[in-house]
């Protein structure tokens, strides 16, 4: 099958840490690295197992200040299996001389497999098959069978299954320093004929974690009995021991089956029992397995994309939308959490949420809406923090935290180390006040692709409003220019912490920030005007404090916020950013393999990227990838500056040559700029590189510590507004094909306002069917569609063809 399969032929060590990234499974509940079954944690192995919003604080001494780091805990590692044939040595890859080896990502059934045979000091010859999953239909359910068939002897094979409590939070180098024991024990023990369970809690947040397992053994495919010890490690891990006498030729496997649930899931009274329960009822792997597939196929049917012409892209955009789906999926109804800009795949960024939402949200509100609404309701709980957040910082409404977790209080680490040159400095990201802007936008865009006008009457208009009239109070008249400041925060670049030579963090009228700004109070007062009942309104209003005089402030500042653009309709960065030096980018190319990170190779040299015109991802031209050319006009003019279409390409060529895309989202964004004025060759170049990032690891080593949620979601964002161009307008759908040559045919679905569109494009037609979700009174007999600029109104369930 093309394109479903992500396949390694070969063991290097080099690779591992991000080949196990790349094969991590999960659900949205829960995540685990595709890590060897058969060896700990070592500098090639990480096993990791992450549940979404499973947090735990610790303090830790750095150059002389207490820090707190929140933590995305690593839970019991449910993968052990450890075995030795007779006396011989316990099975290490390094012991053996292995014979084959395929490691597999099955992406459409999502299940890894890995088939290897090796040959120890003895001589014996064992071929091994292992095949896991982390259930799709039942999130608290994962699983595997390992299989042996000794190939040219006779033995016994001694088993250790298990489960291991004793782990801590080591995936990131540069968090080493950092305390990391985030788990004490609870309990261990077994339950009925073949079950043992372990229990733990984190240290700070008291949640409890319990892990329930059994262990099934088959002999060429018939189940048997073998005597299975209970081997306890304190009450902190706990095995199965097993021995099984082996004859040559025949197969056997063992099965484990793992439940896992926590004190925070909800609907349960004893996460323990509930645990011991599941796996009680599981009857065998191929029957988890045969569920889980269906559910695959479910989600597969919504989400897949077909590409015909290009294997590589088509690969690469399953592989992200699998990850994706295994970090956020429709179990995360039911789950407290936001999606972590790194995935349930490892501990960068502490499984931390930030604006990355912004990137991903599109995914899900096109496609599984109710994903979308999961997430935002995440953000929804905590809006009491961000009104407690803003009021920290003597503002009004709600300023949301630059880094979630599992309070909604600001949890940025305030030191940050250089990997570099090993020291600790002041992290002033925090200031990135535009996550607030952020998260107003998806609830917009949500509800813009939704028409769930339920969510914005309870909740969606409510942190709207909250966070225009935060935006209003950070804003400053300034009585010399008559305008608008915002002060003290930084944009999306976050080389740019503060002014040269200055103690204190931020930066004054980022242009980003301040248009967002303008963007968001204008949004709010829509809402208030035209989509609130008399009645909401004044509830809402009166909630907020917010009075007619504050109102008319608003509309003050969407007349007069300050953007400073020079006179070649440059629009600076920040006002300040224009005095700033040129770097030598031919001097530091030069000079080093990578320059992504031309801050910590700056700040090794003793110097700051805060003095150079020198950007760490896109920030002004965050803009064109967020606003509609007719939204960004409608914005300057009613601000008072001239707006022309040669923005684009103006700006793109004055900050692309000054941009390090430290941060791979860049890519996403440059390559949409570019479509907007049509620069096809450069667009699909730095759409190439968004999509080769995560796969190849582009970075050098960031994703061995995680996926990259925003560009894998940016990436199939990207793809299906510039290629097929695919635009989400209030009434309808609009789609503008434009294929790279190359690319025979592309078909997905996506779902607007309750309607289900099927597309087909190739070179030559347009293929469309719209079906509404449910059939109503409502639904309409019509649906209309923009295809090239063209309004149609499509009859439901029949196919159209149009030609290009
Ligand atoms: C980027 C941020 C992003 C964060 C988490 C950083 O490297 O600069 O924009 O939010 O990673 O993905």
């Amino acid at each position: 099958m093309n394109g479903w399969k992500l396949t390694y032929h070969d063991f290097v060590p080099k690779q591992e840490l991000l080949r196990e990234t790349l094969t991590t499974l999960g659900n949205g509940y829960i995540g685990t690295r595709g890590a060897a079954c058969e060896t700990g944690p070592s500098d090639i192995h990480y096993p990791g197992t992450y549940i979404a919003g499973v947090y735990n604080a610790l303090p830790t001494k750095i150059a002389g200040k207490t820090i707190y780091n929140e933590d995305f805990v690593n839970c019991p590692n449910w993968l052990v299996f450890r075995y030795k044939i007779d006396d011989g040595p316990w099975f290490h890859y390094f012991e053996a001389i292995i014979l084959d080896y395929k490691l597999e990502l099955d992406m459409h059934n999502g299940v890894l497999s890995k088939h290897f045979r090796f040959q120890d000091t003895k001589g014996r010859i064992t071929s091994i098959t292992h095949q896991r999953i982390v259930s799709m239909a039942d999130p608290h359910l994962m699983a595997f069978v390992y299989t042996f068939r000794p190939e040219n002897y006779a033995g016994k094979i001694t088993i250790f299954t298990g489960l291991d409590g004793q782990v801590v939070n080591g995936g990131v180098e540069r968090y080493k320093q950092l305390n990391n024991k985030h788990l004490v024990p609870v309990d261990v023990g077994k339950f009925g004929e073949d079950g043992i369970y372990l229990r733990s809690k984190t240290t700070h947040s008291k949640i409890k974690i319990s892990e329930a397992m059994r262990t099934f053994a088959y002999k060429d495919h018939k189940r048997f009995f073998p005597e299975l010890n209970l081997v306890q490690f304190g009450r902190h891990s706990c095995m199965h021991e097993l021995v099984l006498d082996v004859q040559k030729n025949h197969r056997y496997s063992v099965e484990k089956i793992v439940a896992v649930y926590t004190s925070k899931d909800q609907g349960i009274t004893d996460d323990l029992q509930e645990a011991i329960q599941k796996a009680g009822q599981a009857h065998s792997f191929s029957q988890l397995y045969d569920n889980h597939k269906q559910k695959w196929k479910k989600l597969w049917s919504l989400f897949d994309i077909e590409l015909d012409g290009d294997d590589f892209f088509q690969k690469v955009l399953r592989l992200h939308t699998f990850h994706l789906l295994q970090t956020a999926s429709c179990h995360n109804q039911s789950i407290d959490a936001g999606m972590p800009a790194r995935g349930l795949h490892g501990e960068a960024y502490r499984g931390h949420i930030f604006w990355d939402e912004l990137f991903i949200l599109p995914f899900y509100d096109i496609r599984a809406p109710e994903i979308s609404r999961a997430l935002l309701m995440y953000r929804y709980r905590r809006l009491g923090a961000a009104k407690k957040y803003a009021a920290q910082h003597g503002y009004k409404g709600a300023m949301y935290p630059w880094q979630s977790a599992s309070t909604g209080d600001e949890t940025t680490q305030i030191m940050h180390l250089n990997p570099l040159s090993g020291n600790w400095g002041p992290d002033y990201s925090a200031n990135q006040r535009h996550v607030s802007a952020a998260i107003a936008y998806n609830v917009w865009k949500y509800y813009y692709a939704s028409a769930d006008d339920q969510f914005l009457q309870d909740y969606g208009a409510e942190m709207i409003i909250e966070i225009a009239h935060f935006w209003s109070s950070i804003s400053e008249y300034n009585t010399k220019t008559g305008r608008y400041d915002i002060s003290g925060v930084m944009g999306p670049d976050e080389f740019h912490e503060k002014y040269p030579d200055s103690k204190e963090g931020g930066l004054k009228n980022n242009a980003y920030t301040n248009v967002m700004a303008v963007w968001v109070i204008e949004k709010a007062l829509f809402i208030l005007d035209h989509l609130l009942s008399p009645k909401k309104r004044k509830v809402l209003l009166s909630k907020a404090g917010i009075n007619q005089q504050e109102l008319e402030r608003w509309h003050d500042i969407t007349k007069k916020m300050t953007i400073v653009i020079d006179e070649n309709g440059i629009i600076s960065q920040f006002e300040g950013y224009m005095d700033l030096e040129e770097l030598d980018w031919d001097y530091y190319k030069e000079k080093n393999n990578n320059i992504h990170r031309i801050d910590r190779i700056l700040k090794a040299e003793k110097k700051s990227p805060d003095y150079y015109k020198v950007s760490k991802q896109a920030d002004v031209l965050m803009l064109f990838y967020m606003l509609r050319e007719e939204t960004l006009e409608h914005i300057f003019e009613k601000l008072g500056y001239q707006f022309d279409p040669s923005i684009f390409e103006k700006n793109f060529d004055y900050y692309y040559p000054r941009t390090s895309h430290g941060s791979t989202l860049s890519l996403v964004v440059h390559s949409y700029v570019c479509s907007i004025f049509k620069h096809k060759s450069n667009t699909l170049k730095l759409f190439k590189e968004a999509m080769e990032s995560d796969i190849y690891d582009t970075q050098g080593g960031t994703t061995c510590e995680g996926i990259h949620t925003g560009v894998m979601a940016g990436t199939i964002d990207v793809f299906l507004r510039v290629f097929a161009g695919l635009e989400i307008l209030h009434d309808k759908i609009g789609l503008n094909p434009d294929l790279p040559e190359s690319w025979k045919a592309v078909r997905f679905q996506i779902c607007h306002k309750n309607v289900r569109f099927k597309i087909a494009i190739d070179s030559k037609c347009l293929k469309i069917e719209a079906k509404p979700k449910s059939k109503t009174e409502e639904t309409p007999s019509g649906i209309p569609v923009q295809i090239k600029h063209s309004t149609y109104q499509l009859v439901p369930e029949k196919l159209y063809t149009f030609s290009l």
